[in-house]
């Protein structure tokens, strides 16, 4: 059964959790830097690291929400990224923090859904998404549609939560989790679920050699594993 943000409502899972990131987006950065107390920026430095050797010219970011790690792929010197996300209300604060930071003509952010891309096949060198694919409604959907839209021989790399192994360390953090974490994201985000539906949904996605058989299922081939920081994050890289 899928997890959804708000239990009680009759929306579907994509509709539900656009509604979410639209509620959360003005103090979404705050709250992601706070909460992962500053590392989930040097997991998206890690990950972007990882394309350096394709030095690739054109970068879709699928699930950009506030635009970060598009920011964080112009390291890599494309001519263009391209951000996609289902909440406008994420786009609205990324488009305002790139304007501010004068990127606008290198990035582009657009209203668009993970598995029904409005792209031609083949299109982009590689394809980047960070802590957005825990959240499609279909996995399986969004991974081949990002498959589509590579070009042959082109790499994507996903960075995701996944589930910390090593004792102590993973008591203690799923006791952050799942208690302190919801609670701080309540009071901050004003949002009474979407702090609670984070550790339910890092719970219930398929991480590690899981989500390496449903990456190589869509077509990607070289696939791997990296995880980080004691298994709180992976990075997976594949290619088409
Ligand atoms: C946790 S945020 C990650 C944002 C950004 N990538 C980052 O690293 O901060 C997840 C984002 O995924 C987006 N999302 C969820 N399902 C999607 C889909 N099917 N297509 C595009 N974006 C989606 C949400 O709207 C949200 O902005």
């Amino acid at each position: 059964m899928a997890v959804l943000p708000y239990k009680e409502e009759q929306l579907g899972k994509k509709e539900q959790v656009a509604k979410m990131f639209d509620n959360i987006s003005r103090r979404y950065d705050l709250l992601n830097h706070v909460l992962s107390f500053g590392v989930d920026i040097i997991w998206r430095k890690k990950a972007i690291k990882m394309l350096k050797p394709e030095q690739p010219n054109l970068i879709l970011d699928i699930a950009t929400g506030t635009g970060d790690f598009a920011i964080e792929a112009l390291a890599l010197n494309p001519e263009k990224v391209i951000g996609v996300d289902i909440s406008e209300g994420m786009l609205a604060v990324g488009r305002k923090k790139l304007a501010k930071m004068g990127l606008t003509d290198k990035i582009e952010l657009q209203l668009g859904d993970s598995e029904k891309l409005l792209f031609s096949d083949n299109k982009f060198d590689a394809i980047i998404v960070s802590f957005g694919v825990r959240n499609f409604e279909n996995l399986e959907k969004g991974l081949e549609d990002m498959y589509r839209v590579l070009k042959p021989g082109g790499t994507t790399v996903i960075v995701e939560f996944s589930k910390p192994t090593v004792f102590p360390f993973r008591q203690l953090y799923n006791f952050y989790f799942r208690y302190i974490l919801p609670l701080i994201g309540k009071i901050i985000s004003k949002d009474n679920s979407a702090y609670s539906y984070l550790p339910e949904s890092v719970q219930a996605f398929p991480c590690g050699e899981k989500f390496l058989e449903i990456f190589n299922k869509a077509g990607f081939k070289n696939t791997i594993c990296r995880p980080l920081t004691f298994g709180i994050s992976s990075i997976y890289v594949g290619q088409k």
